[in-house]
């Protein structure tokens, strides 16, 4: 049951990540394409990132046992937490932008890409994750 849950719940949160950047992409044309990314990107992460993340993270901490605090399995831990970790810098950057957004103030939305772009690390982290989970599950 946890592990059903973990694994959908992983499912949703990269599918979402992924719809993500075309938001943050389609944000890019102009100022007011950003403002508009910056409030759909909230309610998305409020919606469904969030509650995706938050969900693989406490499945995988309830499914941990000893045995998986050595050899690869413990990288798999350790990469799935600073994936949820990038991704938590992620949020604070986006609810951060989007209070700038609701007063029109561009340059205090521009002062968050730092953090954005520190989050963007979420996709290669997840994907070792992955691929080291994988590699477990077929050895
Ligand atoms: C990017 C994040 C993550 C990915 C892609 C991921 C992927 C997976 C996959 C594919 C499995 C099933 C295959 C397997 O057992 O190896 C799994 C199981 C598991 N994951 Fe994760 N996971 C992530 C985050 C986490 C985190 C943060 C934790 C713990 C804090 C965690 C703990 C576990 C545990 C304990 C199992 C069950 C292993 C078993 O059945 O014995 N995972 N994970």
């Amino acid at each position: 049951m946890l592990l059903t849950l973990h694994l959908l719940a992983l499912g949703i949160w990269i599918g979402v990540v992924g719809a993500e950047f075309v938001i943050e992409f389609d944000g890019m044309k102009d100022d007011e394409s950003h403002i508009r990314a910056s409030k759909l990107h909230y309610t998305t992460d409020i919606w469904v990132e969030i509650p995706a993340f938050m969900t693989v993270l406490i499945t995988g901490l309830l499914m941990l046992s000893e045995d998986h605090l050595s050899g690869l399995f413990l990288y798999k831990v350790l990469f799935g937490l600073f994936a949820v970790a990038f991704n938590i810098v992620g949020v604070y950057a986006v609810f951060k932008r989007r209070k700038y957004a609701m007063s029109g103030d561009i340059e205090g939305m521009k002062s968050v890409d730092p953090f954005m772009k520190l989050s963007a690390a979420i996709i290669p982290v997840f994907l070792i994750t992955f691929v080291l989970a994988m590699y477990i599950v077929v050895q």
